[in-house]
């Protein structure tokens, strides 16, 4: 018998887990969202904390679930119900005449009235959910069509997949099939930010997309944008669709990401009478085709009556009622000149060809980069080669494949050098990644780019100080490190060549303005390898200030959200550089940061609190006095907590922390505590 307390709650968290659901829903499909993300996090940590508190009570459908802890081993193999098809392609309008007589022809003696339903292709990775009595207990991948792998734990990290169909009465089994992917716009951000962090980036947003897909740690998964469109039934048991319309339509009821949500209504699904009307939704669909804020490669084109898709069946891996009809893609060809070598501020070597200037689709393209030495391999690229390029995701140019009947006789495969190319030193490639990095921390090439990243506008934000000025910069040997930056002389840039007077003012101006900073900022400039602008603000919000940063351990920094242990060691191994850190203490007595607390005394450092009740001051008040001793306020109890501060009225912090024998004090108790320690 459950007590009427564990009735209570178990509702209480029912109502949350649907509340959130709900914003959810609201958020990521609707795109119509009506709660602050400040307020979405409150209620999500109050659901954590109540389950924690009550594990019994914890469902599968919960938001708290859409991260795993632990990474897995290898993915489960799943046998599809039903295969996944793939499509017939045609490439061009008369094609697809040709598939529309091929259907009427099978249709011979029968006047049977039909549809077709049109809707784009998009260009991303097939997945099947499995939702059985409405909770999603499955997500497989196409596989081989016949057996796929479970990627349940990355797919429920996708906000926009309902973890319960919104439905009283879902069918007992509904396999809901569509497609993975990455907006083009998330994928530049995201490759950027790879790239800033000196890690592999990806092709185009469909690799991408299925790199993160095949992710075995979810929690790798969940900070990547992936997003998913729904169009197609696999096994079913308690539906009675009669239509692909209706299908589609009753996924968009049953809370499943559909087209006609966000920016892709342009292209929404079309009902076309005749295949006149399936031509011009093509031309239409191609003629938006890079206005779409994904990448869509053709249309799909299905009948729309499911007993004539029955009747009509199968050919070989594909239905007869359905054919993808495929855009021409927007390719060019061109010629390799050169392959040069980049080195990034973490030392990471990126090739890049160096093409003879082409246009694609109206943008003339010069270099394309090759990523790495397992990309060029496998693509077998040399100096001279002709080479298909193309734009992937419209943005990046690509090489999508070497011409071999025009390579050149004397050609030879090309290989990264093993020396760095800016300082000859040797580089160095870890076992199991495909990069080769410069481990010479002082190398010009690696100083460069730390300088170029640490004034950038998102960093300290020294907009005179340009690429070219860095360059010369070092090369002249005026600067060496960050603090350089403002140690320099009006003199020494007025000697540099081709420096006017009034260009060495503005410069000298902006590295003073860059003094006043914040926190935040100063630890993003410092380039740390995995620390990107977000990692950053949290670290900065967490330590308010750098001395208590630079004390940080392991265990402290693996406590704040989104620190992992890989993110947390890179961290730790910049903290122990000697010259990292001494250079990073002489930039830092030139600035200011805005709201860095000026501790009123190190009573509380390296203590942790946890608040409950009504205090004789307000809880803000209380955080801001224990944050100025240098003590932390926790939200949730846990192991680490030091001491729990207790008002009127506690609520379920007082038992948890009773249980977990941490020392509980009162306000009075607080005050004397600072007063001890000072
Ligand atoms: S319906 C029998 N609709 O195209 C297959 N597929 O070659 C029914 N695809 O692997 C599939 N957009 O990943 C359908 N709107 C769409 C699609 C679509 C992309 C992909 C799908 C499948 C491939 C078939």
């Amino acid at each position: 018998m459950k007590s009427s307390q564990q009735v209570l709650l178990t509702k209480k968290i029912k109502a949350l887990c649907e509340e959130l659901n709900g914003h959810d829903y609201r958020y990521h499909v609707l795109d119509r969202p009506i709660i602050s993300d400040k307020a979405y996090d409150d209620l999500l940590s109050e659901l954590r904390s109540l389950e924690e508190k009550h594990p019994e009570l914890l469902t599968p459908d919960s938001p708290t679930q859409r991260v795993g802890g632990t990474p897995l081993g290898k993915f489960e193999k799943l046998r599809h119900r039903t295969p996944m098809l793939s499509l017939q392609n045609s490439y061009n309008t008369e094609e697809l005449v040709e598939f529309h007589q091929r259907i009427l022809k099978l249709l011979d003696n029968r006047d049977v009235k039909f549809h077709y339903l049109c809707e784009p292709k998009f260009d991303g990775l097939a997945i099947e959910l499995i939702y059985e009595n409405g909770l999603l207990t499955g997500a497989l991948t196409r596989g081989d069509g016949l057996v796929g792998e479970n990627v349940l734990a990355n797919v429920k990290t996708i906000k926009s997949i309902p973890l319960r169909l919104h439905s009283k009465n879902p069918p007992k089994l509904l396999e809901v099939r569509g497609e993975i992917l990455i907006y083009k716009e998330d994928f530049k951000n995201f490759n950027e930010a790879l790239q800033e962090d000196g890690q592999l980036t990806f092709a185009n947003p469909r690799n991408a997309a299925a790199g993160t897909i095949r992710q075995l740690d979810s929690r790798v998964a969940a900070q990547r944008p992936l997003k998913m469109f729904a169009y197609a039934l696999g096994a079913s048991e308690g539906t009675n669709y009669k239509t692909q319309l209706e299908i589609e339509t009753a996924f968009k009821d049953l809370g499943l990401p559909g087209l006609d949500s966000r920016e892709g209504g342009k292209a929404s699904p079309r009902l076309c009478q005749n295949i006149e009307e399936v031509i011009d939704y093509y031309n239409f669909v191609e003629s938006l085709r890079h206005d779409l804020p994904f990448d869509i490669d053709g249309i799909v084109v299905k009948i729309n009556e499911l007993d004539l898709q029955d009747s009509l069946g199968f050919v070989a891996r594909s239905p007869r009622w359905a054919v993808a009809a495929k855009f021409q893609p927007e390719q060019a060809i061109t010629r390799v000149n050169e392959i040069i070598v980049q080195v990034g501020r973490t030392g990471a070597l990126t090739p890049v060809a160096i093409m003879a200037p082409v246009k694609v689709g109206g943008v003339t393209i010069i270099h394309a980069t090759l990523h790495n030495q397992d990309e060029i391999d496998r693509k077998d690229v040399r100096v001279g080669d002709s080479v298909v390029i193309q734009r992937a995701g419209d943005v990046i140019p690509e090489i999508v494949s070497v011409l071999l009947d025009k390579r050149p006789k004397k050609s030879v495969k090309y290989e990264i050098p093993k020396k760095c190319p800016a300082c000859n030193s040797l580089t160095n490639k870890e076992e199991g990644e495909v990069i080769s990095r410069c481990i010479n921390s002082l190398c010009p090439a690696r100083l460069k780019e730390s300088l170029k990243h640490f004034v950038s506008r998102r960093a300290m934000n020294v907009d005179k100080l340009g690429e070219k000025q860095i360059e010369q910069l070092v090369d002249v040997g005026l600067v060496h490190s960050f603090s350089d930056i403002y140690k320099l002389k009006r003199e020494a840039l007025m000697a540099l060549e081709r420096k006017g007077e009034k260009s060495v003012e503005n410069l000298l101006a902006s590295i003073e303005k860059s003094r006043q900073s914040t926190l935040a900022r100063f630890v993003f400039a410092l380039g740390i390898r995995f620390v990107g602008e977000q990692t950053a603000k949290d670290l900065a919000h967490h330590f308010k200030t750098f001395e208590l940063f630079e004390k940080t351990t392991e265990e402290e920094l693996l406590e704040i959200s989104g620190i992992g242990p890989r993110v947390a060691t890179s961290i730790l191994n910049a903290l122990k550089t000697k010259v990292f850190i001494d250079d990073t203490h002489r930039t830092i007595k030139h600035l200011v940061f805005e709201k860095a607390r000026v501790l009123a005394s190190k009573a509380l450092s390296n203590k942790s609190f946890l608040v409950t009740g009504t205090l004789p001051v307000k809880r803000d008040q209380a955080k801001d006095l224990v944050e100025s001793h240098g003590g932390k306020i926790l939200s949730t109890v846990g192991k680490n907590s030091n001491y729990l501060i207790v008002g009127s009225d506690p609520g379920s912090k007082l038992d948890r922390a009773n249980e977990l024998n941490i020392p509980v004090l009162d306000w009075p108790g607080l005050l004397k505590l600072i007063k001890d320690g000072q």
